[in-house]
């Protein structure tokens, strides 16, 4: 009767995370069941490379000091979906904490230059939205996270599409819950704002994505709305048709990290556009953006059972001073109501139109048939014809406006700590950006 034991657990640890309500997008807007609108309050967490949703009393530990901070939501890069993740999801459900998980996993990426969308990574995403969806607190699915970097990788931008086409599929034809399923977008000001306008343009919603969240780094303590560029976020943002929020914040440049941004996205300048934000990240590494620590730094080289990359990497979780506190008293000050489901419109939101290639910017020139299944990258967009150049409203606002952003310094990022020097070397390209 073993297995049946195991079932029996199964279905009462699934039960458990039944406590909390789903969620879903509706307009520009997150709603619980309730149809009370949901602000994120999240924190990126990826304590190790693989999959850090597979150590119950370590998620129980960091859930439970998570609570104290705020903290609604958290993002997971990377998972394995053959693991039991049961533990886990309901220690984060049990402090009321919702995720969202990348469907990609470390050899199934969307290429930037060379962009595939082939059989084997539609079955790899499949796969972690199946070892998933059974928990009501999958807040959403992110497609990929920070594919285009650069102006002539938004070539790929058709293969994210297609990534969202057929995981909607899937999603539809499983007749699964409608999990928003989204994309995280590297802050690129010559992308900027055609990337976002492309995912949710020509009138298709089986192919565009139900959320779009950007990676951004532009306000750096101490600074204000307007000087830090949100002001242009902003204003690109205003009615936007689907739910829009940061899926990484938190410029530690100069540091001590005072996260006066959150008053802005979470107050009357944007927080009637902006779903919330996700603070990167949970753990102290080389990059030095952790809220918590699992002990002081170590040699690189040392091993140890839960070390690599010169930082444990489980334990009793403690606050970085001040940064931890900072978040929390700014996180405390903030209750937006937004508005009740039953008082909003979903009308007042507006699609736009498929953005027109510009001279060394965006390439993709409209509404182009997406890749089927399979079908090879030639470069082939690129030779169609290329508007006249425009000006985008991104250098409307002064330079802090036109200023992309990642993370400063160049992380040594987590996602390599550990990894094989081999993989670490092809790895370095894809996670510089993260
Ligand atoms: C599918 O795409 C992945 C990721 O780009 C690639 O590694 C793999 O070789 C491709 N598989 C096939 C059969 O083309
Ligand atoms: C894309 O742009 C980068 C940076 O400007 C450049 O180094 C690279 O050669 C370009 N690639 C192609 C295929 O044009």
């Amino acid at each position: 009767m073993k297995f049946s034991g195991i079932a029996a657990a199964a279905i009462l640890g699934a039960a458990a995370a039944n406590a909390l309500e789903t969620i879903s997008a509706v307009g520009n807007k997150f709603f619980l069941e309730s149809g009370k609108q949901f602000f994120v309050k999240g924190i990126a967490y990826q304590l190790v490379e693989e999959d850090p949703l597979v150590d119950g009393e370590q998620c129980s530990r960091d859930a439970a000091l998570m609570k104290t901070l705020g903290t609604n939501t958290i993002r997971v890069y990377h998972v394995d979906a053959t693991k039991d993740h049961t533990k886990c999801m309901n220690a984060f459900a049990d402090a009321g904490i919702y995720t969202l998980i990348d469907l990609d996993t470390f050899d199934t990426y969307i290429l930037p230059t060379a962009p595939s969308w082939n059989q084997t990574q539609v079955d790899a995403y499949a796969a972690v939205m199946d070892a998933f969806i059974k928990y009501d607190n999958v807040l959403g699915f992110f497609v990929g996270n920070e594919i285009i970097a650069i102006a002539n990788q938004s070539l790929a931008a058709p293969y994210i599409k297609a990534s969202v086409r057929d995981m909607k599929k899937h999603r539809e034809s499983k007749g699964y819950r409608k999990v928003p399923i989204g994309y995280s977008a590297a802050d690129i000001a010559e992308l900027r704002p055609m990337l976002q306008d492309y995912l949710t343009c020509g009138g298709d919603d089986s192919q565009n994505v139900d959320f779009f969240a950007l990676n951004s780094y532009e306000w750096c303590d101490v600074t204000t709305y307007d000087v830090s560029g949100y002001a242009n976020l902003q204003k690109q943002a205003v009615n936007f048709p689907v739910p829009i929020f940061f899926s990484e914040t938190g410029c530690n440049v100069p540091g001590p990290r005072l996260f006066d941004d959150q008053q802005a996205i979470f107050g009357k300048e944007m927080s009637s556009d902006w779903s919330g934000a996700i603070i990167y990240e949970w753990i102290e590494e080389a990059n030095h953006y952790g809220l918590i620590s699992y002990g002081p730094p170590v040699a690189p080289t040392a091993t140890g059972s839960n070390i690599r990359g010169g930082f444990s990497r489980a334990g009793t979780p403690t606050p970085v001073s001040p940064d931890f506190n900072n978040l929390k008293s700014q996180w405390a000050k903030i209750t937006p109501s937004g508005v009740a489901q039953s008082d909003y419109s979903p009308s007042l939101v507006s699609t736009r139109a498929c953005p027109t290639s510009t001279q060394d910017g965006w390439l993709v020139n409209g509404n182009v048939a997406l890749p089927s299944i399979g079908q090879v990258f030639t470069g082939a967009l690129s030779t169609v014809p290329i508007a006249t150049p425009t000006t985008t409203t991104t250098s409307a606002l002064g330079s802090a406006a036109t200023t992309s952003t990642t993370k400063n310094p160049a992380p040594a990022n987590k996602e390599i700590a550990g990894m094989s020097a081999g993989l670490a070397g092809v790895m370095l390209f894809f996670t510089f950006w993260l």
